[in-house]
């Protein structure tokens, strides 16, 4: 009811607010980077592993795709993504020695379910959920799990469970890189310092909604948004995509911004705005020149860019900057911008936010 809405108009709004909370109460018992935060049996497990496949659906996968380059840089294993639904129907080869994790919301999608169960007949046993409820199916499932403290989420779109799953993928990272010998006890100091930091950093980027608001009027009005990005924040203009296709039903979809040649940019015109994720990291100057091909063919571009990034707004280009580059961690930060360019499309639009039509919050048949 209102009350539990605190003030906010949609449970999805005060959820995106919620998210340094969120952060906060997931890393409340991380002291140290160990094995022991996945499960008593956590450390014999990681150490027999030789490679990790991470499995989910819809937000969560895409939390899973931005781990695989957290796991292959810090720790050096071979990562594999699969959808939940692809997965489970196809004809895969089974290492026994790979981590298999699951990461889910809700702990009760049948696809990703179904998924571990085929995991686990074909041989693979070692088996970690990271979800959001402990109670759920797929906790009791797996052999290891890590349970995110987002709270009850009720906004179908994920917001505040998307940035915690993402918490929990980095310290998965840290502790199999741990484990290998490549984190050095000062790197672990340096890392979990980011963390703790992250709530304040996070409130930081939840001022910038002014700014946002302000894009989303224009957005609103186009039919059609296409979202870029590089590396590790792919993923994250994948999701930017996700949230604005389920709750304004504006189509959008995301590319590695290295693509854009290779198809999307014949659509690029002023009627075809596009969302770059940009921050300060050594794809930049990639992103930039990616950038001019869109500007060249009249495109308008919407720029999540970093302090000191060296662009700034002008005709067709219009640049939002973070306070700070957060390093591995940025793309936590910068899934927030893109929470709220969705929310405030949405909101103008005057859909359904919290529902959005033929949309469920956990997809438990099939
Ligand atoms: C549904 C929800 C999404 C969610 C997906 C996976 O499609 O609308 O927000 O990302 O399920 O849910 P899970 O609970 O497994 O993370």
């Amino acid at each position: 009811g209102a009350a539990d809405l605190g003030g906010y108009r949609y449970y999805m709004q005060k959820e995106i607010f919620e998210q340094p909370r969120a952060v906060a109460d997931t890393l409340l018992d991380v002291n140290a980077v160990m094995p022991e935060l996945f499960g008593d049996k956590a450390w014999r497990v990681f150490n027999g592993i030789d490679s990790v496949l991470l499995l989910a659906c819809g937000g969560s996968y895409h939390a899973a795709l931005t781990a695989k380059y957290w796991i292959e840089s810090l720790a050096g294993l071979p990562t594999a993504v699969e959808i939940a639904s692809e997965f489970r129907y196809r004809d895969g080869v089974a290492n026994p020695n790979t981590l298999v994790v699951a990461v889910s919301q809700s702990g009760e999608t049948a696809d990703v379910l179904g998924a571990v169960h085929v995991a686990k007949r074909a041989g693979m046993i070692h088996t970690l959920a990271i979800c959001n409820v402990p109670t759920s199916a797929l906790v009791r499932e797996c052999a290891l799990n890590f349970i995110t403290r987002a709270g009850i989420e009720i906004g179908v779109a994920s917001t505040k469970a998307f940035t915690t799953q993402l918490v929990a993928l980095f310290l998965l990272a840290l502790t199999l890189a741990q484990l290998r010998g490549r984190l050095t006890d000062e790197e672990e100091r340096q890392h979990l310092h980011a963390l703790r930091h992250l709530p304040d950093a996070m409130a930081k980027v939840l001022a910038l909604e002014p700014q946002i608001m302000a894009w989303s009027e224009t957005l609103t009005r186009k039919e059609n948004i296409l979202f870029l990005g590089r590396g590790m924040h792919y993923p994250i203009a994948l999701e930017g995509a996700l949230k604005m296709k389920e709750i304004s039903y504006i189509h959008a979809e995301a590319y590695p911004a290295g693509e854009l040649k290779h198809g999307p940019l014949a659509l690029v015109s002023d009627e075809m705005p596009v969302v770059a994720v940009a921050p300060n990291d050594r794809l930049l100057e990639k992103l930039r020149s990616n950038m001019h091909e869109v500007s060249a063919r009249n495109g308008r571009l919407f720029v999540f860019a970093d302090v000191d990034c060296g662009l700034s707004s002008g005709p067709g280009l219009n640049v939002i900057r973070l306070n700070e580059y957060y390093g591995p961690l940025s793309p936590i930060l910068h899934t927030i911008p893109m929470q709220l360019l969705a929310f405030h499309a949405a909101l103008a639009r005057g859909t359904d936010i919290d529902k959005p039509r033929n949309l469920a919050k956990s997809v438990t048949v099939e």
